[in-house]
């Protein structure tokens, strides 16, 4: 940052003024950020809309101690310069990253161990649909909950961005996959993308579902982002010393169950965010998602579901259409 008589660069990006609803972002300038040692600063071509950027609008989840104050949770870009202690990447390459704020802007600075290369056949505006949910997906699913080659998982939001990475990834593992969803369409197209059983949870009981599904045995794992509501019926849905993750509480955050339940079953429930990790945690993941599912990103055996891509300027518009939940797979913001 420049003292007084230096000029500080600036970058676009997408500033809030005070928290509130979808009319508080306005794009402005913003400091261009500070490369640190083992950083890439990258030039943000878009930029992944996530549930989570919804909260953090309305000052409802503050960004983790030394993170970006701006939103965006992730991206895709050219890489424009590499800090001293980092090996490996170069100026003109290609990149997709974690981010704990600041997507919304044209440029952003990042560990490098939370970069990943964009594959080939991925533009950048799908490439930025991809590091927040398939991360968090592995992170979750198969570093977490272990869920094992042919196993059963049971996703709730099967047509969120979560979801859509979810089905993918489950099924790559030859994972049986049940998804809830709240429309006909979205569970069609869940079907479509690889799901096993689609259950519409506006007119069906899930938890019958998965017992007609299961012959009655229950599923290795529940990816749960509803919580409250769901509990009871998402520990009836597990097997055996199956494994609920609750990665959000989109449906409440308070619920009273019979803890016999867990007994019983010799269950666990697994709590898990992402952003808050550290960087060595982060990197970690990204090199266990690379060893496991990086060539399948690169021969189209997986692939980021784009819903709509709008531009930085209507990124109201992109939040509104995710509140309303109008999408299935991913709302991306397009940034230069
Ligand atoms: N802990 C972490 O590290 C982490 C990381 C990333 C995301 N998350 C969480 O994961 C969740 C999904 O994120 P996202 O960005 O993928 O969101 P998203 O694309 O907006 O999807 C959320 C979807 O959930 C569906 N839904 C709402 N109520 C439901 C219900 N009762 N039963 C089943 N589905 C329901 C909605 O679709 P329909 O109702 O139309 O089907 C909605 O589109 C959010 O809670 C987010 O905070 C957590």
């Amino acid at each position: 940052m420049g003292g007084p008589g230096l000029a500080c660069a600036a970058v676009r990006a997408v500033l809030i003024d005070q928290p509130g609803d979808e009319s508080v972002m306005k794009v402005g300038e913003a400091p261009e950020p500070e490369l640190g040692p083992g950083d890439l600063r990258i030039r943000v071509a878009a930029a992944g809309v996530n549930r989570a950027d919804l909260l953090q609008r309305q000052g409802l989840y503050p960004p983790p101690p030394g993170a970006s104050p701006l939103l965006g949770l992730e991206c895709a870009g050219e890489v424009v310069e590499v800090g001293s202690a980092v090996s490996g990447w170069r100026p003109g390459e290609r990149a997709m990253a974690l981010l704990a704020g600041g997507g919304y802007a044209e440029q952003v600075v990042v560990d490098a161990g939370s970069a990943l290369r964009v594959p080939e056949a991925l533009s950048f505006e799908q490439a930025a649909a991809v590091p927040e949910v398939f991360l968090t997906v592995f992170l979750n699913v198969f570093q977490l909950a272990a869920l094992p080659d042919g196993g059963g998982l049971l996703v709730h939001g099967g047509g969120s961005g979560i979801g859509t990475a979810a089905i993918q990834l489950a099924k790559a593992a030859s994972a049986r996959v049940i998804v809830t969803a709240g429309s006909a369409e979205k569970c069609e197209r869940c079907l479509a993308l690889g799901a096993d059983v689609a259950v519409n949870y506006r007119d069906e009981d899930f938890l019958e579902a998965v017992k007609k599904a299961t012959d009655g045995r229950g599923v290795d794992v529940v990816l749960d982002s509803i919580g409250a509501p769901y509990l009871e019926a998402n520990l009836k849905s597990l097997a055996v010393g199956g494994r609920l993750v609750l990665i959000g509480l989109m449906g409440g955050a308070k619920a009273e169950i019979g803890l016999g339940l867990l007994l019983a079953k010799r269950l666990s429930v697994i709590g898990s965010t992402l952003r808050a990790r550290p960087a060595e945690e982060k990197a970690a993941i990204v090199r266990g998602f690379e060893e496991r599912f990086a060539a399948h990103l690169a021969d189209g055996r997986i692939a980021p579901v784009v819903d709509r891509v709008v531009p930085l300027d209507a990124a109201g518009d992109a939040h509104r259409a995710m509140k309303a939940s109008e999408h299935f797979g991913k709302i991306v913001l397009r940034v230069s």
